[in-house]
């Protein structure tokens, strides 16, 4: 598949290296060419870079790892507000989140509903913004595959997504509308307190068995 991804930094890397090691075809773009065809020299073979005016026509899904401060800009300059994302699936890996104090930077609602403001008719899921890009592939035994919360109002979309992560080597677990992104967004800015704190943050969630009778209840308070 033709695996587009907006951005040229670390995270579009480490992504798309990982998404043309299972087999896609990344194709990369942001504002300065220059960064694209660097990033997708380091993707490998199988990508390309595209001039942003053309990004949207060879995308079959779009990927956004751009900062947050330039997420607005980075999907006009595909077009965004002028449709051309419209019905394509679009992955927002937004991390929105002051690293210092693991404070979210949108005043309200999320990153990923902004991208859906920017980009009318886009499919938009959140995911893959919780673990460093240098997660990614995982190699390790199938049944501590990383568990990566995803959320979005198409199920088409969210399925996209699933396999795409399935192809990282982990396992999505889609937890509702995109009206709950910004609890995942929040989710980035405990684990950063957490670590702020000296603390492992995989172990300050509680270990639960889902298959347990009433457990959510309980977890949930
Ligand atoms: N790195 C990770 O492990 C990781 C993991 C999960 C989520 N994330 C999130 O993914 C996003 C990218 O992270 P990263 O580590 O890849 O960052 P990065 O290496 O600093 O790359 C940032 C990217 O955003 C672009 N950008 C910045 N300001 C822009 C603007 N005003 N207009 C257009 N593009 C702009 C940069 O373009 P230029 O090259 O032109 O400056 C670059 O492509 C962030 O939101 C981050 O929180 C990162």
């Amino acid at each position: 598949m033709n695996v587009g991804i907006l951005g040229t930094g670390n995270l579009a890397v480490t992504l798309g290296r990982a998404w043309a090691a299972a087999g896609h075809s990344p194709v990369v773009t942001g504002r300065n060419p220059l960064h694209a065809s660097e990033a997708a020299a380091r993707m490998g073979d199988a990508a390309r870079a595209a001039d942003p005016g053309d990004f949207a026509g060879t995308a079959e899904v779009v990927v956004v790892a751009v900062s947050w401060e330039g997420l607005e800009a980075a999907v006009s300059l595909v077009g965004g507000p002028q449709g051309s994302l419209a019905g394509k699936t679009v992955i927002d890996c937004t991390n929105a989140v002051d690293y210092a104090t693991g404070r979210l930077k949108p005043a309200s609602g999320s990153a990923a509903e902004l991208v859906a403001r920017s980009a009318p008719g886009a499919s938009v899921v959140k995911a893959l913004h919780l673990f460093a890009g240098a997660s990614w592939p995982y190699a390790g035994p199938a049944e501590t595959a990383p568990v990566v919360a995803i959320c979005g109002d198409t199920q088409r979309a969210l399925d996209l997504a699933a396999a795409l992560i399935g192809d990282l080597g982990a396992r999505a677990a889609a937890v509702g509308g995109l009206a709950g992104a910004r609890q995942l967004e929040e989710a980035a800015g405990f684990v950063m307190r957490v670590v702020a704190a000296g603390h492992n943050p995989r172990l300050a969630v509680p270990d639960v068995d889902p298959a347990l009778p009433g457990v959510a209840g309980t977890t949930a308070g």
